[in-house]
């Protein structure tokens, strides 16, 4: 355990506790837990060139900042995943008159999705407690990012997936030989299940916002964002970190959005960035459990059964909707819905013009980019960063829908000049 980390907050009560006590959510409330760790320790101690200087381009470059490194690393892809590309897109820029447009691609990473920063976390907690068997309710990505980084140590993973989860996702699970179960119901079924069977069986829950050390793991794509900026941005820094204007993140249970908000407010903390960026966070349309919570203004969430196709933010209740509410709301961002027609559109647009190929959850981050651009919520002379979040080879389906038919042909007469 890191020895700055100070213990797991309750986002409800704000009860601390200790991770060797409580490994979940509140005992008291049912309430989020978020890791805190004694910032002012680290402003005075922690350097920011510790992480610059650090030849290791993994999420483990970030160690101080992180609640456990784990040991045994070496040659396995846990050790070396991170750092994924994060590149511009001039051809989006000048579409949309934005100055610029920059694009986190996670579809780089080992299982092809975001999903691989928590489930190396969580991984890297059981290893620290000893646990053997992870267990983890999923749409489909996070369930393949355990799976695989699981494979070649002595973990089992144990997956939960409601059974409408796209065949390609199911495969990049079975194939690195993880149990799998297709929950006959929706994704929050399979999270109480997940949960259920934890408790019967005494595995160790890796699902989102059951587990604080998920988020712990995402907050290193913020890191990297605010890196990779100062580093490629041509805009010099002191701490050899930048904040952009604005980040987009698609939102289901909306872990991945606090997550990284939490990577820039903490090099906040630290005085490595001068200021926050905005949030903006985009859900699907046919998934409003969100969104409904973010235009009544409180932190309240109903249940509506989600029938979006975007597997990947299908969800009827999300599960770290507090956190990741204040995350918008703390930085004047915003929320803005993406119907399946605009994701399949927005798959289609990055495909041909930023020649990256995503899922339609993933694509939502697009829609948000040209509703929000509308909308005037993003400016002309905004930064903006647009977090890729999972592959398109994820959900072949999808892509067919977005993409049309090829030309079937037999001779040259079929050919068109
Ligand atoms: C591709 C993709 N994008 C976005 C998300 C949303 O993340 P969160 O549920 O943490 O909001 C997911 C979650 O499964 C995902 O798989
Ligand atoms: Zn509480």
């Amino acid at each position: 355990m890191n020895p700055s980390l100070i213990g797991l907050r309750c986002s409800f009560c704000n009860t601390v506790y200790s991770p060797e006590k409580v490994a979940y959510t509140c005992p008291e409330d049912n309430g989020n837990l978020d890791a805190v760790y004694d910032y002012a320790h680290l402003s005075r101690h922690l350097d920011s060139t510790t992480v610059t200087r650090n030849p290791d381009r993994s999420i483990w470059r970030y160690a101080p900042l992180l609640p456990v490194v784990p040991h045994a690393l070496s040659h396995t892809p846990l050790a070396s995943l991170g750092w994924s590309p994060l590149y511009r897109a001039p051809a989006l820029e000048q579409a949309l008159h934005v100055r610029a447009v920059w694009l986190k691609d996670d579809t780089r990473l080992p299982s092809s999705s975001f999903k691989d920063r928590a489930s190396a976390m969580v991984i890297a907690r059981a290893m620290e407690m000893s646990v053997k068997t992870i267990c983890v309710a999923s749409t489909g990505n996070a369930a393949a990012a355990l799976a695989a980084l699981c494979a070649g140590t002595d973990l089992q993973a144990v997956i939960f997936v409601p059974e409408s989860t796209p065949e390609a996702k199911l495969a990049g699970i079975l194939i690195h030989g993880a149990r799998v179960y297709t929950v006959r119901g929706s994704y929050n079924d399979a999270v109480a299940l997940a949960d259920a069977a934890c408790r019967a069986f005494g595995w160790y829950n890796r699902s989102t916002g059951m587990n604080p050390y998920t988020r712990e793991g995402k907050k290193t794509a913020g890191f990297e964002i605010a890196e990779q900026l100062a580093l490629q941005g041509l805009v010099w820094t002191d701490s050899g970190f930048r904040a952009p204007d604005v980040v987009i993140v698609p939102v289901g249970d909306g872990n991945i959005i606090s997550g990284v908000h939490k990577g820039f407010w903490e090099l906040h903390m630290l005085g490595w960035i001068e200021r926050m960026p905005r949030f903006i966070g985009v859900t699907a349309a046919l998934a409003p459990s969100f969104y409904r919570a973010w235009q009544s203004g409180s932190e309240h969430f109903e249940t509506i059964p989600s029938q979006t196709i975007a597997s990947g933010i299908s969800s009827d209740r999300p599960c770290d909707g507090v956190m990741a509410l204040r995350a918008i709301r703390s930085t004047g961002g915003a929320v803005i819905e993406a119907t399946d027609e605009e994701m399949l559109d927005a798959m289609r647009k990055l495909a041909t013009q930023a020649g990256v190929f995503v899922e339609p959850a993933c694509a939502a981050a697009y829609v948000g980019l040209v509703k929000g651009r509308r909308a005037n919520l993003i400016g002309s002379d905004d930064e903006v960063v647009l977090q890729l979040t999972g592959s398109g080879f994820k959900d072949v389906r999808s892509a067919l829908r977005a993409a049309g038919n090829p030309i079937s042909v037999e001779s040259l007469a079929d050919v068109q000049r």
